[in-house]
């Protein structure tokens, strides 16, 4: 695994407990980790249960022993740390957005396929598909339960760096981070909702806005350009959104509105999915995981409103190797169900989902939205990748 921060801990957790919870036909073992400070990814290693660390990525795709490369680093290295571990044979899980540029996700789409001829398998990291509740609305969906879909509804909200003296991190800056808000949360609710829905989006109007436009720096980022504030204080441009908001329309039809923002005071993680279609609707909020709200159109009208679906039950997706029902579960399972759907398939000799190419079809909505915004929200079009059948 490169870096050992926050995606490094909970992939960590979820390596650990990938072999405890499923019955897997591989077992993980947890080789290295890499970090570039040898004293902290030493501490890392201790903590997060590795066996061993390097402070350079690529000793760790030099090593015969190794077999999977997991990337939780920004989206910067993502191309260079993948394209390098397809080349030398590791399957490769890499966080999302699979890259900072489509030029970049197209050369990972690229490596990818390339490496699938000889068996390489690759998944990018939209765990939120792996929230049983959020799974089980695609089988819902799938099913045919909400007939026709007419209206998708995604917020991805959070409210982290509203105080203007908030620094100047990574996630704020375009060339390591690619996007704001957009790219960070907006991806997840694109990915989430063209995965439920089983349609692509096809065309965006967009609006992107940076509130607060310069930022302290941090001292440990020194080497950036810097200018003094009015107090003296070292300052450097934020140059990525802090908000979107994007109108959308789907391949099957349904007209969809985005929201994504570092700026929603109150909202700290508030991911909300609704799905309206022909013969009702479905609900899924991140900060109540375990439920998915049905309003089933079918019923007679007596009988008709939201009905909360405990999503506990073994008939859930991944439920069964959890807790009896009832015990809910939470974000890190996430992680861990797509540790397993990724080793199973590796095992298997089949592709996992998200593909490269479904990232790819992401980052095209990604860099869409950011035309559109760029030309007065003019209507804009959204290139399809072409999505490969599973082996
Ligand atoms: N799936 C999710 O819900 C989710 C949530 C947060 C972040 N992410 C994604 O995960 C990735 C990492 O985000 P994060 O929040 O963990 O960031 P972070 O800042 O918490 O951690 C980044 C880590 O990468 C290390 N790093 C950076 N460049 C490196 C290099 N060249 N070699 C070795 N290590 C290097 C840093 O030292 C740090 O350990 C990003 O792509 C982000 O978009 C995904």
């Amino acid at each position: 695994m490169v870096g050992y921060a926050f995606m490094g801990a909970a992939h960590s957790q979820a390596w650990r407990t990938v072999n405890r919870a499923f019955d897997l036909p591989l077992r993980v073992r947890m080789a290295a980790v890499c970090g570039r400070d040898e004293a902290k990814v030493s501490e890392a290693a201790d903590k997060l249960g590795w066996d061993g660390y390097v402070t350079d990525w690529r000793e760790l795709i030099a090593r015969d022993d190794i077999d999977v490369i997991d990337v939780c680093t920004p989206g910067d290295s993502h191309a260079e740390i993948t394209i390098a571990a397809l080349a030398a044979g590791k399957h490769v899980m890499c966080e999302k957005p699979l890259a900072n540029s489509v030029a970049e996700a197209r050369a990972m789409v690229d490596a990818a396929a390339a490496a699938r001829e000889s068996g390489i398998r690759t998944l990018c990291g939209f765990n939120y598909r792996r929230v049983p509740a959020a799974a089980l609305m695609r089988q819902m969906i799938a099913a045919g339960r909400l007939g026709v879909i007419r209206h998708v509804r995604a917020v991805y909200l959070q409210d982290w760096i509203t105080d203007p003296q908030f620094p100047l991190v990574w996630r704020l800056q375009q060339e390591r981070a690619g996007s704001g808000a957009l790219g960070d949360i907006g991806a997840h609710i694109i990915d989430l909702t063209q995965y439920v829905t089983g349609q692509r989006i096809t065309g965006v109007s967009g609006l992107t806005e940076t509130f607060i436009k310069e930022r302290p720096i941090p001292s440990e980022m020194s080497g950036l350009a810097a200018s003094a504030n009015g107090d003296g204080q070292a300052v450097g441009q934020v140059t990525v959104d802090d908000a979107a908001v994007f109108t959308a329309r789907l391949s099957g039809g349904a007209i969809a509105t985005y929201e994504a923002s570092r700026f929603a005071m109150g909202r700290k993680n508030g991911l909300r999915v609704e799905i309206n279609g022909s013969l009702g609707s479905l609900v899924f909020d991140l900060e109540r995981l375990n439920e998915l709200e049905f309003y089933d159109a079918t019923k007679p009208a007596a009988e008709q409103g939201f009905n909360r679906i405990l999503v506990t039950e073994p008939e859930h997706p991944y439920l069964s190797a959890w807790w009896p029902p009832g015990h809910i579960i939470g974000y890190e399972h996430s992680f861990t169900h797509q540790m397993r759907d990724f080793v199973q398939a590796v095992a298997e000799g089949l592709d996992p989902h998200p593909s490269f190419e479904e990232a790819l079809g992401v980052q095209l909505v990604l860099e869409a939205v950011q035309q559109s915004a760029a030309s007065g929200s003019a209507w804009t079009q959204v290139a399809q990748p072409a999505i490969p059948v599973a082996a």
